[in-house]
């Protein structure tokens, strides 16, 4: 089974071959000769079957494959050409849940990958003040304009910054990531694990929202099962309080999300 980024499952016969690596993606048909890119909305995606439905993760992937030298090259692009099929237009209502319920950490929090920002601002409050953080300055420039003029503007901030250079000023409470986990090269979540260890101060607490739950190969998205996560997160001391299926999960992705918790044990705080 394959899953675009969206939570629509391939079969691997509609993609002719099951693929070894992300370089064998990009040789599949090219984006011509499939079917016209649709918009990429909750509404339309949940009957998809194949990949030829979903030209714009085709798209994402020869963007991103093509600027591989480039950290944000890809990215940039794909913002330019507006192939965001990941971006669900609204905050993610796990989001909003847990910050209706109080389950939400307050203090500082980090957006690593925030796209279009609709989480930060879904999360902003007087008591959370949240940072989101994107490598592509598309992103970070429309969330601006999005979101500058909101009642909560004064408890959120944008910046254009590479997850894995950028050093901030302050230690978070708060690290929450969806969809930045699998955009990101397999071969890159060692380091990715360290940096969410080096930026959350000793009692914070790392909130992932894994997606896609799944064993297909290639991306992005890259497959990103609970132990793909543990693989990282466990050698730098964190261990999950939690991990559990997310029944908020847009139509699409039910059923390929779980939400996780994460704190440092307190062996290794000791
Ligand atoms: C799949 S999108 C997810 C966006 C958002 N989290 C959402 O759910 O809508 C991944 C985002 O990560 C950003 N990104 C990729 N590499 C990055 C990096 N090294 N540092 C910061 N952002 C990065 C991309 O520009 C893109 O907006």
């Amino acid at each position: 089974m394959m899953l675009d980024i969206k939570g629509v499952i391939f079969n691997k016969s509609s993609l002719g071959q099951v693929l070894a690596s992300r370089r064998s993606l990009f040789l599949q048909r090219p984006l011509s000769s499939q079917a016209k890119p649709r918009a990429m909305d909750n509404s339309n995606s949940s009957s998809s079957t194949s990949s030829a439905a979903n030209p714009k993760v085709h798209r994402l992937q020869q963007l991103i494959s093509h600027h591989e030298y480039s950290p944000s090259g890809g990215w940039e692009k794909s913002w330019e050409e507006g192939v965001t099929p990941w971006d669900i237009g609204r905050p993610t209502p796990v989001v909003v849940h847990l910050r209706q319920t109080g389950a939400l950490p307050f203090g500082n929090a980090l957006v690593p990958g925030c796209g279009s920002g609709h989480d930060v601002v879904a999360m902003a409050c007087p008591e959370r003040r949240v940072v989101g953080i994107d490598i592509a300055e598309f992103a970070i420039k429309k969330a601006k304009e999005s979101f500058s003029s909101l009642p909560n503007a004064n408890y959120f901030t944008f910046l254009k910054a590479d997850f894995f250079t950028w050093r901030p000023n302050e230690l978070f409470d708060l690290i929450f990531d969806y969809t930045f986990f699998c955009a990101i090269e397999p071969e890159m979540r060692s380091a990715w694990a360290r940096k969410i260890d080096e930026m959350l101060k000793p009692h914070g607490e790392l909130i992932t929202l894994m997606f896609p739950v799944s064993d297909h190969v290639g991306g992005p998205p890259y497959k990103a099962a609970v132990s793909d996560y543990e693989e990282v997160l466990h050698p730098c001391g964190f261990e999950a309080i939690s991990i559990v299926d997310n029944d908020l999960a847009i139509k699409p992705r039910m059923g390929n999300e779980k939400l996780g918790r994460w704190k440092r044990s307190q062996k290794s705080l000791l």
